[in-house]
């Protein structure tokens, strides 16, 4: 892959205009071993070293990030260094996470590599790690100081897996914020690298961080994101305990289908949207017969939600594809 010089131009830029003299950069071993020179112009710039964590959710832990609490500990990083965030949401989320905490907090840039990053992990502050399979469950919200454009030639060395897992959440996108865009997804027949257009993932970005700015504590406002999560994050679960795992973003657009159907069931959306996002769901993602045993299996999960209030189970409300309006119920 070519890298985007002007990218990465404007991180040097960026990291020269604060006069930064250190950098680490956190990778997955994956992406450091597709890109091992995509930020090397850091190197020629900076004081530039590279920790490496193993690919995967498993990477997103406690101990991990003693690890490299300890790696920048030991080699007397202060309170000016900068951490890069090089991968997907993963590693936003670890790195972010280390960044917040050591020293009580030094600047942290995202550089995303997966879709699902480009749109949405990098985006909004929320870092952490995931303790004994409960996901993001130690964490801090703290916005990054740089998000790095997404260089969309990324997607090109993306899995199918992890190019739909984002594909999921840029229609979750569409269906809360854009009518435009959903009937543009519409028109797409089969999901690759190549139909993913630059100027979606600007939209996505963009709706990104408008909820964000009116609630960066997730307290009201940017709860809507949540959307398709009450029954997503209650499939993750499930499949990850019987030990066949799916990726976050089909998981939402298999929840995004059954929320829909709810809703439309219970009155709150017209039955024609939940049609709309079920057969655009359907075109691209394998969606599970929910039967009675299969939603038996789920309770439990639901009703480990976080959107929960008392013993109810917390869903996102909208009403109508790209109309958002929220209200949890
Ligand atoms: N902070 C947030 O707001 C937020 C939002 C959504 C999801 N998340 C978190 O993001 C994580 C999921 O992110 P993800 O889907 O990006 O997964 P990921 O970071 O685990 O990456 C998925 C896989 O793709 C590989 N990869 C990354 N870039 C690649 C490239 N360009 N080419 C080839 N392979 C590449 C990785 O090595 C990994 O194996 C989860 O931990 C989830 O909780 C955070």
């Amino acid at each position: 892959m070519k890298e985007d010089c002007n990218l990465v131009q404007h991180l040097v830029d960026y990291l020269r205009k604060h006069s930064v003299r250190q950098v680490v950069v956190l990778a997955d071993a994956n992406v450091q071993a597709l890109y091992p020179h995509y930020l090397s112009p850091l190197a020629a710039s900076f004081d530039c070293h590279t920790i490496v964590v193993p690919a995967g959710e498993a990477s997103k832990t406690l101990g991990q990030a003693e690890k490299i609490w300890r790696e920048l500990l030991d080699r007397q990083y202060g309170k000016d260094v900068v951490m890069v965030n090089f991968g997907g949401g993963m590693i936003c989320d670890l790195g972010g996470f280390v960044a917040a905490t050591y020293k009580r907090g030094v600047r942290c840039v995202n550089v995303p590599t997966t879709l699902l990053a480009m749109i949405d992990a990098a985006y909004g502050g929320k870092t952490g790690v995931d303790v004994d399979h409960v996901k993001n469950c130690v964490g801090v919200i703290r916005q990054p100081d740089l998000v790095v454009p997404a260089d969309v030639a990324f997607l090109q060395t993306l899995p199918v897996e992890e190019l739909k897992s984002g594909f999921g959440e840029l229609i979750k996108y569409a269906v809360l914020f854009s009518t435009d865009l959903f009937s543009e997804l519409e028109g797409m027949n089969c999901l690759t690298a190549n139909q993913i257009r630059p100027e979606w993932v600007a939209k996505c970005v963009y709706f990104k961080e408008t909820v964000v700015a009116l609630d960066p504590d997730d307290r009201s406002e940017r709860r809507v994101l949540n959307f398709g999560h009450t029954y997503g994050h209650a499939w993750e679960s499930l499949c990850a305990a019987q030990g066949n795992p799916v990726p976050h973003g089909v998981a939402v657009a298999i929840g995004m289908l059954y929320e829909s159907r709810r809703l439309a069931h219970l009155g709150t959306m017209p039955q024609e949207d939940a049609q709309r996002i079920e057969q655009l769901v359907r075109r691209h993602f394998d969606v599970p017969e929910w039967d009675e045993p299969v939603m038996e299996q789920l309770n439990p999960y639901l009703f480990q939600d976080k959107k929960n209030v008392s013993d109810k189970v917390g869903f996102v409300e909208i009403h109508r594809i790209g109309g958002l309006f929220y209200k949890e119920v």
